[in-house]
């Protein structure tokens, strides 16, 4: 892939991108930036969280980041005393990962999470890792963090239409972001998912939606998402990491240090991503990495610029992009649309494609 990226882009963006790779390496044990720090305020006072709004905003961006993870001894124990310890939930620190049977299937489950193509490679058919989208090991709010995920299954789906435990949940991210084949029902790659989802909840209420779930509904923009903004949006924020051509981009190792946001190695036409409204919210919070700093015109702008490119078919295809579209795709989705001229969805690549699963 690195062979596609022109030299001149390469040369250029070294320093920075040297620089970046150190950062991503580093931040575990970093504090956030003021920028993180920031975002992860902005959510949960967004969200009406009208109660001593201010103290709590900071109070949750201390607890979701790492920084709680020095300071706190316990694990779930981040705001002795507090009232409500839900709407102050921490996970534990990863140092508190205990060292027994089960501490090891926790161990897997983060391995898997963080890099799963390394770990559950053959039930992954793109470039990402789960962590590429649930930032700093799942933990990130805002981010669609696990710990805010695990308690709130079972749950009825509008996707699939009916109840889903928390292994099929997982098992759509999979089929979907991963443009992968899903690990079957009690496969040890799901079971080390899930109780690494489990052992992050740790002392979380359940069936309470905690703030920092998911990520941020933003408000419907002022000027509808434009292509042609969120181009100029991708090319002055974006292009540095993920590459001119949207594709990502290697580091010397040959590992991705940028992972891709369209082409046959990203997530699918039938991924949460795909959707305009959920990438603007994914990326106003935690986009450009380490400084989302975008206003929401420009992150539903830059939204809608990604997610007008070709990508994998949604692995829902029944053979017609427009009876696809009908289906399974709403008003936030670009897929069966015509863009510059094309129909998108029409030269996607088969989803899957990429499986490295053996055929038996
Ligand atoms: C391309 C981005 C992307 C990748 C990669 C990805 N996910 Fe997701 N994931 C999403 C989106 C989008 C949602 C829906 C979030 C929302 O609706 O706010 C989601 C939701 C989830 C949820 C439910 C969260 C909740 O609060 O209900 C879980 C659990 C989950 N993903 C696990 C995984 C696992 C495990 C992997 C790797 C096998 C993975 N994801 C890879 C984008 C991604
Ligand atoms: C400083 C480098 C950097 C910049 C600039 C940057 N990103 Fe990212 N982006 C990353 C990294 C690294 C990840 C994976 C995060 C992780 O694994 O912790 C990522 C992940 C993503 C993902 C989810 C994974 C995927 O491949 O789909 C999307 C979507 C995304 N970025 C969009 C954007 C957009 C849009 C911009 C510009 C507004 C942007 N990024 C700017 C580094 C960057």
């Amino acid at each position: 892939m690195s062979n596609r990226i022109p030299l001149l882009t390469v040369a250029v963006s070294f320093a920075m991108l040297a620089a970046v790779i150190f950062w991503v390496g580093t931040r575990d044990q970093s504090a956030p930036t003021p920028a993180q720090a920031k975002t992860a305020n902005a959510a949960p006072a967004a969200r009406g969280d009208t109660t001593e709004s201010a103290t709590k905003s900071e109070d949750v961006a201390v607890s979701g980041n790492a920084a709680s993870e020095r300071s706190e001894p316990l694990p779930g124990a981040a705001q002795p005393g507090a009232a409500s310890a839900a709407d102050d939930f921490a996970p534990p620190a990863r140092s508190e990962i205990p060292d027994d049977e089960f501490g090891a299937m926790v161990r897997k489950g983060r391995d898997i999470f963080t890099d799963t193509q390394q770990h559950a490679d053959q039930f992954v058919g793109n470039d990402l890792q789960c962590a590429n989208c649930h930032l700093d090991e799942g933990r990130r709010p805002d981010s669609a963090p696990l710990w805010a995920a695990w308690a709130m299954y079972p749950a009825y789906r509008g996707k699939n239409k009916h109840v889903n435990d928390f292994a099929e949940r997982i098992q759509g991210c999979f089929r979907y972001s991963m443009n992968g084949t899903p690990p079957p029902r009690g496969d040890e790659v799901l079971v080390a998912l899930e109780s690494y989802a489990y052992w992050l909840a740790s002392g979380a209420p359940v069936a309470k939606n905690l703030p920092g779930r998911g990520y941020p509904e933003l408000e419907a923009p002022e000027q509808p998402p434009s292509f042609t903004r969120g181009k100029q949006v991708f090319a002055d924020h974006c292009a540095l990491c993920h590459g001119s051509d949207g594709q990502g981009q290697r580091a010397a190792d040959g590992s991705l240090a940028f992972p891709p946001l369209w082409g046959p190695r990203s997530y699918n036409w039938g991924a949460g991503m795909h959707r305009v409204n959920t990438a603007a919210g994914f990326i106003k919070a935690n986009m450009p990495l380490g400084a989302a700093t975008l206003s929401d015109q420009q992150a539903w702008d830059v939204a809608r610029f990604i997610d007008s490119q070709e990508r994998p078919q949604d692995p829902r295809f029944t053979g017609s992009v427009s009876e696809t579209a009908e289906q399974y795709h709403g008003e936030h989705s670009m897929y069966g649309q015509t863009v510059n001229g094309v129909v998108l969805g029409q030269n996607a690549p088969p989803s899957g494609t990429a499986a490295k699963v053996n055929q038996p």
